[in-house]
């Protein structure tokens, strides 16, 4: 099986976890890194909205809690589900684009598009004109 199809394929299960009472979007994420492991993530929602988190980060916040800033990210794919379980288009969101530069600009990012096909991008094409800290 292709990388990024096992990819697809974990995060389809990871939107299984995921905690979205209140938007109903069902979204899971798997993210493979430079070490070779797979980390997962699905959003958690809050009664409080805007504590809520993103499936991306939060497979992100677990590849770092696991290799901490050796982490570099090499490819990730987002599958986002309804309550019926039929598959939605969903791309990264502004800031979880910028969670993703930050550990692989060049990144193979996969997600459904609106007619059901897979599409992949890197980060860095998902957030031109990005964010950097500036030096000095
Ligand atoms: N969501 C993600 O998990 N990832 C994204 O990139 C877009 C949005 C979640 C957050 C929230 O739980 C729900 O989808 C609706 O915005």
């Amino acid at each position: 099986m292709h990388e990024i199809d096992a990819l697809r394929t974990l995060a389809v299960h990871a939107a299984r976890h995921a905690y979205a009472p209140y938007s109903n979007l069902l979204v899971g994420t798997a993210l493979r890194a430079a070490s070779g492991k797979i980390y997962t993530g699905c959003n958690v929602e809050n009664a409080s909205f805007p504590i809520g988190s993103c499936a991306e980060r939060g497979a992100i916040a677990t590849a770092v809690q696991g290799e901490g800033a050796q982490f570099a990210l090499v490819a990730i794919a987002v599958a986002a589900f309804n309550r019926a379980g039929e598959p939605l288009p969903v791309t990264p969101c502004g800031a979880c684009r910028q969670a993703l530069v930050e550990f692989g600009e060049e990144a193979t990012v996969s997600f459904r598009q609106p007619d059901g096909h897979w599409l992949e991008v890197t980060a860095s094409q998902l957030l031109p004109h990005r964010f950097s800290f500036p030096a000095g």
